[in-house]
């Protein structure tokens, strides 16, 4: 199982401290090479992350990258490859708060492209909105930024996909069941080696219905990843 730490623009240097409760609880894990925990902080805590915690299980990703893996002109931009240097060895694209301010398939494409060039795992986002899932064209948007996201990628190996419902990010609610797990199918079909997560308002209440969802690889977590307590509570109730 996969949880991934999305800590969006949130943290400060206070917060690498607070990890080690993570860390301490993880111990117990220490054989186990199937639980993958990936925290992706702010761009300004990975190297310190990365430094502090390269021993441990816990693995530092990013949270989105410039498209050109070269250097530029590109004031306030950042790179796959200064990501790389910086010690992530993930980055999350495609994720919908950066689609809704303009990330068009077609730019996250080049993103992917770029990062996986530099090295980097991709934790690929995608999911439909409110609007496009009460017309019922949730499958065709789902194929729709797989087919533009992924263009022209022969090895897909080092892609995780992460699906998550834009309705259900930040607002304490998740799919029916048989919606997500039809979701999940939907996906795994197109992708039989790739991990597929689920993420949208995953919290230590609600893990135990979606731990129970057929095939789910684990999970994306935002707001409750930030907090340490509630992010080992998802992690303990998943293996309880
Ligand atoms: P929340 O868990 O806060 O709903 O956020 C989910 C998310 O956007 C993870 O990428």
């Amino acid at each position: 199982m996969y949880f991934i730490a999305n800590w969006k623009m949130f943290g400060s240097l206070n917060s690498i401290n607070s990890l080690n409760k993570v860390d301490h609880f993880l111990k117990r894990f220490k054989k186990n090479r199937f639980v993958k925990i990936i925290v992706c902080p702010p761009s300004t805590l990975i190297n310190p992350m990365h430094k502090k915690f390269k021993k441990t299980l816990i693995r530092i990703g990013a949270q989105n990258c410039h498209e050109n893996e070269n250097y530029g002109a590109f004031t306030g931009s950042i790179n796959s490859r200064m990501l790389k240097n910086a010690g992530a060895k993930f980055v999350i694209i495609g994720h919908s708060e950066n689609r809704r301010s303009g990330e068009t398939n077609k730019l996250i494409n080049l993103k992917i492209k770029s990062a996986l060039k530099s090295g980097l795992k991709i934790i690929f986002c995608i999911g439909e909105t409110i609007h496009e899932k009460r017309k019922k064209i949730t499958k065709k948007v789902l194929i729709k930024q797989i087919d533009l996201g992924l263009s022209g990628i022969k090895t897909k190996k080092d892609i995780i996909i992460a699906y998550e419902p834009v309705w259900s990010i930040g607002t304490g609610v998740i799919p029916r069941e048989r919606d997500l797990e039809a979701s999940i199918e939907f996906i795994k079909k197109r992708f039989r080696k790739n991990k597929v997560l689920y993420g949208g308002s995953v919290n230590p209440k609600n893990i135990l219905k979606l731990k129970s969802i057929n095939n789910i690889d684990g999970f994306l977590i935002g707001a409750a990843s930030q907090d340490p307590k509630k992010f080992i509570d998802i992690i303990k109730k998943t293996y309880n």
